[in-house]
């Protein structure tokens, strides 16, 4: 066996690696380093631990095969717009591991207990890693499904609906109470815990609607990490407090950047039910313009500036590489072009950053969104990729638009917009876009793939 103080010394370089990786994650330049640093750690607090003290390695090693397999056939098969599903189970399964390892260690220690009380931030550790996992598995469970439309991606809302989630959670935490004033001999009370925690799960997550998801899946993100950190208390083991630290700060802080991208504030989207109620906002009037690729490869031909606003059709029609192409040949034309991102275009955080990063699009040319709009008056043309919510000027316009006050990206302001989109059919909000029928927009229909490869084949031409 390993002396303690290497262990030891093995949790720390870990924790050190996660942070140097964690840091190394808010740039895109660092960002695939980053990681590879932070699983580095992780190999080695794994290792640290599994070397930490006697233990029969046979249902390890069948557990890391296992587990192992499903993990790689997962990030292989995955499509990158499931991404967001994915990260929800694995959310979920972090949840319920930390449920898990609490509640073992609860079965293992309650007759001992019976002669000698265990250390308060031991059943505090037990009783939050049951009652957070519980929620963040169920909860990530009805996300994914969801996400993936296998349930109604509409709010799920009923009368009393909120009293019924109260009364869930209170009863979730009376028991939690009991539980911890007397851990040895509530054995029945404890398992009511665990149900109340995966049924919380269930109603918490049911009311919110699809749109609202990935504010949702970034909060149980957190969830995971709050619950490992809980479990991390309960066996004592400091790399799984720190690491779940991160994962819960990290999630927060992400979970605040997206409420401020949707212009929601937290409360408001897990009890607002948001798109129950809303309609489809304002009529749009106006008449839709459509161009073909000739007619706008003239207009890119004399572009001096030109803004590219990918959104979640980039990712469908996989149109990234040719996105990049076309950006090249606009540039050897004499053009200065701009890609600009917003915070929720697409399914992901960062889904657009990532689809443009594997396109090699070099990273100075990616302009955060108030910088974008603060160099669209004077732009000459604005190409919008697949992108529809992001750019809804009802945003700024329509009161009674269910998307008002979400900023976005301002391409109407550009002199001329391109939308290239395959129909007139509304995005992830379900809402029409006054941005099709505006002078300056002209529609190019298709794939988004297909109608960039033809403006490709117009500049190879002339
Ligand atoms: P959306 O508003 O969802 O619009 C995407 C548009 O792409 C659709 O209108 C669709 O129109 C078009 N499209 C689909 N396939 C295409 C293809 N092959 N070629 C060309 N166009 C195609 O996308 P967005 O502007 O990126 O906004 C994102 C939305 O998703 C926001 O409402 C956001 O809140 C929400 N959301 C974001 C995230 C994150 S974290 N990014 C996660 C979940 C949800 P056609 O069908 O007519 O082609």
């Amino acid at each position: 066996m390993i002396s303690d103080s290497i262990i030891s010394l093995g949790y720390i370089v870990a924790a050190v690696l996660f942070i140097i990786g964690l840091k190394m994650l808010s740039r895109q330049q660092t960002a695939r380093t980053g990681n590879k640093i932070s699983a580095f750690g992780m190999l080695l607090a794994v290792v640290a631990t599994l070397l930490s003290q006697e233990m029969d390695y046979t249902y390890i090693i069948l557990g890391l095969v296992v587990g192992g397999v499903i993990g790689v056939v997962a990030a292989v098969r995955v499509a990158m717009t499931s991404m967001p599903e994915m990260v929800a189970l694995f959310n979920g399964f972090g949840g319920a591991a930390s449920l898990l390892v609490a509640w073992s260690e609860y079965e293992k220690g309650r007759w001992a207990w019976l002669h000698d009380a265990p250390a308060l931030v031991t059943v505090v550790g037990i009783f939050l890693a049951v009652l957070i996992g519980g929620v963040t598995f169920t909860g990530s469970l009805i996300a994914y499904g969801k996400l993936a439309e296998k349930l109604a991606g509409r709010p799920l809302l009923f009368p009393g609906q909120r009293t019924v989630n109260a009364v869930v959670m209170l009863a979730a935490i009376a028991c939690g109470v009991m539980f911890m004033l007397s851990p040895a001999s509530t054995h029945i009370v404890f398992l009511v815990l665990v149900g109340l925690s995966l049924v919380f799960g269930i109603v918490m997550a049911m009311p919110i609607g699809g749109a609202d998801m990935p504010v949702v899946i970034a909060l149980l993100n957190s969830c995971s990490g709050l619950a490992a950190c809980a479990a991390g208390f309960v066996i004592n083991n400091t790399v799984l407090v720190v690491a779940g630290s991160l994962v819960g700060a990290s999630g927060l802080v992400l979970t605040s950047i997206m409420c401020k991208a949707m212009n929601r504030s937290l409360g408001n989207v897990l009890f607002g039910g948001f798109g129950v109620s809303a309609g489809k906002g304002a009529a749009v009037e106006g008449e839709v313009k459509p161009i073909d690729a000739e007619s706008a490869y003239y207009i890119l031909e004399a572009a001096r500036s030109v803004v590219i606003v990918p959104g979640y059709g980039m990712a469908v029609a996989q149109a990234q590489h040719a996105v990049h192409q076309l950006a090249q040949l606009l540039e050897e034309n004499g053009a200065d072009v701009n890609f600009g991102i917003h915070p929720v275009a697409g399914r992901m955080p960062g889904h657009m950053n990532v689809l443009l990063a594997e396109a090699n699009v070099p990273y100075e040319q990616l302009m955060e969104m108030d910088d974008a709009n603060g160099q669209m008056d004077n732009t000459d043309v604005a190409i919008v990729i697949g992108a529809n919510d992001v750019v809804n000027p009802a945003a700024r316009e329509q009161e009674d638009s269910p998307i008002y006050g979400m900023p976005i990206i301002n391409v109407d302001h550009a002199n001329t917009v391109f939308v290239l989109k395959r129909s007139m059919a509304s995005g992830f909000a379900g809402i029409d876009n006054p941005l099709f029928y505006k002078d300056n927009t002209r529609m190019l229909f298709g794939d988004a793939k297909a109608s960039i490869e033809a403006l490709i084949s117009e500049f190879k031409q002339s």
